[in-house]
């Protein structure tokens, strides 16, 4: 009878497995993992996620991975995985290893099980990120999906790059609550990005609840509406995703004002929440400048009891009173409290010393301490809330001005001002650690065509010059997203994506290997995932709107993607309307005969970009001048003295000039007290609309036939200014005018028919 049974139960699971269906195999196509495993070998056929599918564990360490693991297929396929501590088949086995690096992980999957193996928990995590994945997008649903669960048969050993990957929000400047918190929590463990930096103090509203200080929040965390609020507003008409969050609005002392904070139980949640999920918070105080939200409600912190702002930053805390450091310490004896991260950033950027050096307690402090100016000032501060910090167990963090005045080896710095790269240097020689969070690629509040993504890809955080030991210092890498611009969750999700999957890669996978082409390829398949997520990530901007188009009678707009993007279409109006989806189809350039205003946008679904605006203008052609043209070059005139503005410049017309071939002031670069202004003929090859570059310090201005095309005036660092004209075949008088700044010196013309690429204006295409 026995074996009879064992017979029906043979024969039974025989058939059972032949009526199943084959397990599918993978492609390397299909293996689209951001950050990139360091080493990955795809194998035949796959392992399915069943509802009773087992999760072998041993120890404790493997737990916090596991549990996320059982969340995500409680959640989108409604699967209640067990854990447990003893062999089972087809099963998921977690197993530590001995000797892998902090976050290191290895996983092998086939057909029959999972073994996730690591030695300590951040590596578990990791692996359960990967696994995430490769399974189906349908894993990210917050509703329950009946889809097969299917894990491609693969062989990793992966570990990272940098031990801090992180990700910066501002919470000052527009305020985001605890949910959307979470949300971002989530983004970043998929991308194995492991570090959140709150910036939660500046001028624009105090965000953390500090118990000794109510006022900070009752009062601090609410304001007016600001210029910044005003330019969301204007943008919001148009674009949705600049409208602010009407929900952080509320009615304060009788006013309308916008704000909020978190408590300092929303605060613990946040933290155990990003814990969950591998992630560790850093606070950020601003301090001792981008403080005014404090002052503004404890005015005896500044220097002469006044709040606001000064030229360009707020006045700081005075750094000569004592009151100044109590308060800062009973701050930061809260934050230690509810933080649990070795890090505390005390930010110290933007200072403006300038109250400092008008304040007889600061200048008296400054020579009780023997200290040699204000930046020095500031380091002492600086040394006594680093002590404070080390008495607590902690270690100071602070954005890279804090090098100014002197720091300590055990100062941690975060370079952000990429036109300061001595201020990195002098941190790495001074042995600090670093984390680079520079302006040059990692600002994600700068706008995607600014910051785009293959620049940030490629970004080396790195130095060429650093030595092997300074090297070691490199923690790693942050993208910032500061606020002033951002005024929901879904613009953050915009400025945040697809550019942080870079920064994921960057801070994971070594330099060697990196390629752009594969990582978009990769970057491409994930943007379902992203919609199944809620998350409106950037779309490539249209192209061919950047300008003002002029016509005579008519011609052809081309447009198109910055980049191609499958799914992603092109919508465009006429008649000054926003563009939606029911807008005309971009499918083929379009005649326009009139003047007008086109706007386009591209949409992907319902994921849109910011429109593209451009002003169509009609236009008369200017006829040629009946000039007799001899010889090639420009007349330049050299005028002596200092003119109020471009155009003061107006007697030129005297004999002292000279022939040269094209327009540039390398002959001039230590003059001074000079302006220079060049006269010619431009000449028109055929009847057409010309488009003129200039670019200039200082300021100039362009003339063809009488008429101001450039207008590059004003006083300005070097810059462009572009404008059109109409012109006839044939010679055409120009003028150009150009009175310089300080230093670097530069002027340049280029030129071309509308629509095509410019080139420096030489003496092939000028005469008198
Ligand atoms: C900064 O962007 N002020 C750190
Ligand atoms: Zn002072």
């Amino acid at each position: 009878m026995k074996n009879c049974l064992a017979f029906i139960t043979l024969i039974t699971l025989f058939f059972a497995s032949c009526s199943q269906k084959p397990k599918p195999t993978f492609t390397a196509a299909d293996i689209t993992l951001i950050p990139k495993p360091l080493q990955l070998e795809l194998g035949e056929s796959s392992f399915e996620v069943t509802s009773t599918t087992a999760i072998v564990l041993e120890g404790d360490s493997p737990k916090k991975a596991a549990d996320y693991l059982v969340g995500l297929f409680k959640t989108a396929a409604n699967f209640n995985l067990e854990l447990q501590n003893t062999l089972a088949k087809e099963a998921i086995f977690f197993t530590t290893e001995e000797g892998l690096n902090e976050g290191a992980y290895k996983l092998k999957v086939n057909p029959t099980s999972i073994h996730i193996t690591a030695s300590e928990e951040t590596g578990f995590f990791n692996a359960v990120q990967t696994i995430r994945q490769l399974l189906p997008k349908a894993i990210e649903s917050k509703k329950v999906i009946d889809v097969a669960w299917y894990i491609p048969s693969i062989s990793i050993e992966d570990e990272p790059r940098f031990k801090w990957r992180g990700m910066h929000m501002d919470f000052s400047r527009h305020f985001f609550k605890v949910d959307e918190v979470k949300s971002f929590l989530d983004y970043m463990a998929l991308y194995k990005m492991n570090t959140y930096h709150m910036h939660l103090t500046d001028d624009q509203g105090w965000r953390m609840e500090i118990k000794k200080y109510p006022l900070l929040t009752e009062k601090g965390a609410w304001r007016l509406p600001n210029n910044q609020d005003s330019i969301c507003n204007t943008r919001a008409v148009e674009n949705e995703l600049f409208k602010i969050d009407e929900s952080n609005f509320k009615e304060v002392d009788g006013e309308r004002k916008y704000g909020g904070f978190f408590t300092q139980e929303e605060i613990k949640e946040i933290v155990a929440y990003a814990g969950d999920r591998n992630i560790t918070v850093i606070p950020e105080i601003d301090m001792p400048g981008h403080f005014k939200s404090a002052i503004d409600n404890y005015t005896y912190l500044s220097c002469n009891e006044d709040s606001g702002w000064d030229t360009v930053f707020t006045y700081p805390a005075c750094l000569g009173k004592e009151t100044t450091y109590e308060f800062m310490k009973n701050i930061l004896s809260e934050v230690v409290e509810i933080f649990p991260s070795k890090y505390i950033h005390i930010g110290g950027d933007e200072v403006n010393i300038k109250s400092w050096e008008k304040c007889p307690h600061c200048q008296k402090a400054i020579k009780e301490y023997g200290l040699a100016d204000e930046h020095e000032l500031q380091s002492h501060f600086n040394r006594d809330i680093e002590q404070f910090l080390h008495s607590k167990g902690k270690k100071l963090m602070g954005w890279d001005e804090i090098v100014e005045g002197g720091l300590t080896k055990e100062a941690t710095i975060m370079w952000w001002r990429g036109w300061r790269p001595d201020a990195l240097k002098k941190a790495a020689e001074n042995g600090n650690d670093v984390v680079i969070s520079t302006t040059d690629a990692y600002y994600f509040d700068y706008l995607n065509e600014g910051n785009p993504l293959e620049k940030i890809y490629g970004y080396e955080p790195i130095p060429e010059s650093f030595t092997k030991e300074q090297s070691e210092n490199v923690m790693g890498i942050q993208a910032n997203l500061w606020s002033e611009w951002i005024p929901n969750f879904k613009r953050l999700q915009y400025q945040a994506f697809p550019r942080m999957l870079a920064v994921a890669e960057n801070g994971w996978a070594p330099q060697k290997g990196k390629d752009f082409e594969g990582f978009n390829a990769r970057v491409e398949k994930q943007y379902d995932r992203l919609d199944v997520l809620n998350v409106h990530y950037y779309i490539p901007a249209v192209k061919g709107l950047d300008k003002e188009i002029m016509i005579v009678d008519s011609t052809l707009v081309p447009l198109e993607l910055a980049y191609p993007l499958e799914g992603v279409e092109i919508f465009y109006t006429l008649d000054g309307s926003v563009p939606t989806q029911k807008s005309l189809k971009y499918e083929k350039p379009f005649s326009v005969k009139d003047t007008m205003i086109i706007k386009a946008r591209a949409y992907r679904n319902d994921i849109f970009n910011d429109i593209k605006t451009v002003k169509v203008v009609k236009s008369e052609y200017v006829d040629a001048a009946a000039v007799d043209i001899k010889e090639k070059g420009f007349r330049r005139y050299v005028l002596k003295g200092k003119y109020k503005e471009v155009d003061n410049i107006k007697t030129w017309t005297n004999n002292k000039w000279e022939k040269v071939d094209s327009v540039d002031v390398a002959d001039f670069v230590d003059e001074k007290n000079f302006n220079l202004v060049y006269t010619g003929y431009f000449y028109a090859d055929k009847d057409d609309v010309y488009e003129f570059e200039t670019r200039s310090d200082g300021g100039d201005h362009l003339y063809i036939a009488d008429k101001l095309v450039v207008d590059n005036g004003g006083w300005h660092g070097p810059r462009k200014r572009f404008g059109k004209i109409a012109l006839r075949k044939g010679w055409h008088p120009i003028v150009l005018k150009y009175r310089p700044s300080d230093k670097p010196r530069v002027i340049e013309v280029k030129y071309a028919v509308q629509g095509e690429e410019l080139v420096p204006l030489k003496t092939q295409a000028t005469g008198f």
